[in-house]
């Protein structure tokens, strides 16, 4: 049995939130941003009422609806974040709530790949679907990243990327073996685990002296204050901590070897590739790789400059408005491919 993407669905807040919009609170520039990473706005969720789970479901339901089927149908569901509505439990029981599952017990499985969320899930449902486990497996990403940036000009060289927004696929078994998810390819080097991460809260306890500087750790007098310690709030070390060169570096060398894994393993080039969907970085880095491959602009697809970078849901909000605009169409060879925290990276190649 093969695997196939029978519907997908997306969904942004309605707020949208300019580079010059940033400047109330903090020293930056539009020129700055759109020259280093391609961004002119990004959508900013309604603070206590949207989550990564409410925006999931609408992503869902689109999702559901394009494939044609009824929510009843979902046999398993496997949500990507990085910015949770809880730290525990995860997304994935909220959305089969807010979806109104609640007659069925189906499985629901979190993945916290950061940026290859998507990509880990998707792969995850590939071989539960070819191994006959589940005929609607709900695959979504979501992200609530305003919620957690730090908006002071100290924090402005990450938080001018990140934007919110979900999206959604329906993976689904086909009998045609010249269609659907053709390969899939995961990574990770946990080398730099920490260049690209969010440090705190957790039970490290901060008892790594010789980390103190570099993170910021800092030692409580209480044991049961090493979660979360005053000291973490009043030295703003709860927000994430990002070595833009270093993962840019690592990204644009992953990139192309994760495509090139995948269109090696189908016997195929870069030049039979109908459309690349990456996961929206920085603009520059797809700019980079688009070129080192030798694609042309028709064969790649960014939409970072209205959306900003939506970690585990920028594949799937790419792919959703892809495919509404008629960029993906019966038959055509799609690469979707990532890079993120981790590091982790990963790819999929996809006869649509
Ligand atoms: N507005 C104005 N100035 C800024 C801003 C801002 N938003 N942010 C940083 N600066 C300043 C810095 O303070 C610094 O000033 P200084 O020279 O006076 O010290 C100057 O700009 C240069 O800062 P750098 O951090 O060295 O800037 P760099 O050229 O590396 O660009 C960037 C930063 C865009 C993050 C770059 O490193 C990059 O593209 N990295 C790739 C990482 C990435 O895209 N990550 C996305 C998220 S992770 C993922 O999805 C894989």
């Amino acid at each position: 049995m093969n695997s196939k993407i029978a519907g997908v669905g997306y969904y942004v807040p309605e707020k949208i939130v300019t580079n010059n919009d940033l400047k109330q609170y903090m020293d930056t520039t539009d020129e700055w941003i759109q020259e280093r990473t391609g961004i002119r706005e990004r959508r900013y969720a309604e603070k206590h009422k949207e989550t990564a789970t409410t925006m999931a479901t609408e992503a869902a339901i689109k999702a559901i609806d394009n494939a044609g089927i009824s929510k009843e149908d979902i046999d398993f569901i496997i949500f990507a974040t990085i910015s949770p509505d809880y730290y525990f439990p995860g997304c994935g029981v909220l959305l089969q709530r807010e979806l109104g599952i609640t007659k069925s017990t189906i499985g629901a499985l979190d993945v916290r790949n950061q940026c290859s969320g998507f990509v880990y899930a998707l792969s995850v449902a590939d071989k539960f679907v070819k191994t006959g486990t589940y005929k609607n497996i709900l695959v979504v990403g979501s992200e609530m990243h305003s919620m957690g940036l730090d908006y002071s000009t100290r924090g402005r060289g990450v938080s001018v990327i990140f934007g919110d927004g979900a999206g959604a696929v329906i993976v689904q078994p086909t009998e045609d073996e010249s269609k659907g998810i053709l390969t899939t390819h995961l990574h990770s080097d946990g080398t730099f685990a920490e260049e690209l991460a969010l440090i705190n809260p957790g039970c490290h306890g901060g008892y790594h002296d010789e980390d103190k500087e570099k993170y910021g750790f800092v030692s409580p007098e209480i044991p049961g204050e090493i979660f979360v310690t005053q000291a973490m709030i009043d030295n703003h070390l709860l927000y994430p901590y990002m070595n833009g060169q270093l993962v840019f570096k690592n990204a644009i060398v992953r990139f192309k070897e994760v495509i090139m894994e995948a269109l090696e393993t189908a016997q195929l080039k870069p030049e039979d590739l109908d459309m690349f969907i990456p996961h929206q970085a920085n603009l520059r880095i797809s700019q980079y790789i688009q070129k080192t491959m030798g694609l042309s602009d028709d064969q790649v697809y960014n939409n970072i400059q209205k959306y900003g970078n939506t970690t585990a849901a920028s594949i799937p909000i790419a792919l959703a408005e892809a495919c509404g605009e008629g960029k993906v169409k019966e038959g055509d060879l799609v690469c979707l491919a990532a890079f993120g925290s981790g590091f982790t990276w990963g790819s999929a190649l996809i006869r649509w």
